[in-house]
């Protein structure tokens, strides 16, 4: 008896992951090992996607998942992705800012969201480059897509790292532990203790407010503490769970309400930007976005990151301008 490969296309869901650094390799573990997509994984380094490609498929061997992972330099192998994930971009050093990035990772993403989309213009683009709200935007600009198929991922892994802390101060399971963070992925980040609870129970009734605030700044500084461990670069276990999520949800059409860096016509008073709020994902992209009642503390904390987000957009912008670089759609 004679097996051929399957002359009939099964409709697989595939996933254009850009940048095969460490978050893109784990998000492409993730994917296929959780048996939710294929995944194409695109660098311009050569040999790396396709390296990181072909042992993740030799792992299949033992993993046992008939997912297919291809690597390649060319971005026509991301064609009809459903969605395409820009982890491109340089991670951060001991000592520096998301925002230090701005420029470098600013041209990369402009450049490589202008060479994918063409390839996949359904696609729903989740950016994760830094700084996060930022690059969102630039993303948005260059691919020319609707704004709810466009996101930034970071409320989640934010949340997830608010959540990992409040558990191991608790000293409950993690899955006891709803918590949630808002506002830009950086240094003013707000999370938001009075919406944190454990199993519907608010955490003020287990933590008094010192604790609350060191475990909320433990969360602001999440990313900073991986890297002055690492020193070679920023977390990516993490943050690639983050996006694996909300590539699912999508995907899937599950629907999960889920915070992500989204774009606000209004919404918490604030207009044309990116930034974390919670959302409703689903095979749309952002289905909708939800207005949280805040006290007037928490409106002004969520401001100040979103000013924070709008001064390197403007920084940005300038120095894309200055550059001769065009970054509109
Ligand atoms: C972090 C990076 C992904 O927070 O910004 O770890």
């Amino acid at each position: 008896m004679v097996l051929r490969p399957s002359e009939v296309a099964c409709a697989t869901a595939k996933v254009a992951v850009v940048g095969a650094g460490n978050v893109g390799a784990t998000l492409a573990q993730r994917l296929a090992e959780k048996n939710i997509a294929d995944v194409v994984l695109v660098d311009v380094v050569e040999g790396r996607p396709q390296g990181v490609a072909l042992d993740l498929m030799e792992a299949r061997g033992v993993e046992r998942h008939d997912r297919i992972i291809v690597g390649s330099n060319d971005f026509a192998a991301t064609a009809g992705a459903n969605v395409v994930v820009i982890t491109a971009g340089l991670p951060r050093r001991p000592g520096m800012s998301r925002d230090d990035l701005l420029l470098t990772n600013g041209k990369i993403v402009l450049d490589v969201t202008q060479k994918v989309i063409p390839h996949c213009p359904g696609a729903i683009l989740i950016v994760v480059t830094n700084p996060l709200d930022v690059m969102t935007y630039v993303g948005w600009q260059a691919s020319g897509l609707p704004v709810n198929q466009v996101m930034g991922m970071a409320g989640v892994l934010d949340s997830a790292r608010f959540q990992t802390f409040l558990a191991m101060e608790l000293g409950v399971s993690i899955h006891d532990i709803n918590a949630t963070v808002l506002g830009s992925h950086g240094d003013l980040m707000v999370p938001l203790p009075r919406y944190s609870t454990v199993n519907g129970i608010p955490i003020d009734r287990f933590l008094d407010a010192d604790a609350i605030a060191r475990i909320v700044q433990r969360t602001r500084n999440g990313g900073a503490e991986v890297v002055e461990l690492l020193k070679t670069g920023g977390a990516y276990y993490a943050p690639a769970s983050a996006v694996c999520v909300m590539v699912e949800a999508i995907l899937y059409n599950q629907p999960r309400i889920l915070p992500v860096a989204a774009y606000l016509k209004g919404q918490y008073q604030l207009q044309d930007i990116f930034m974390g709020v919670p959302c409703r994902l689903g095979c749309q992209g952002i289905e909708s976005i939800l207005e949280l009642d805040l006290t007037e503390s928490e409106l002004a904390d969520l401001h100040t990151s979103a000013n924070a987000v709008r001064q390197n957009l403007d920084k940005l912008r300038q120095l894309l301008a200055d550059a001769n670089l065009k970054w509109e759609g």
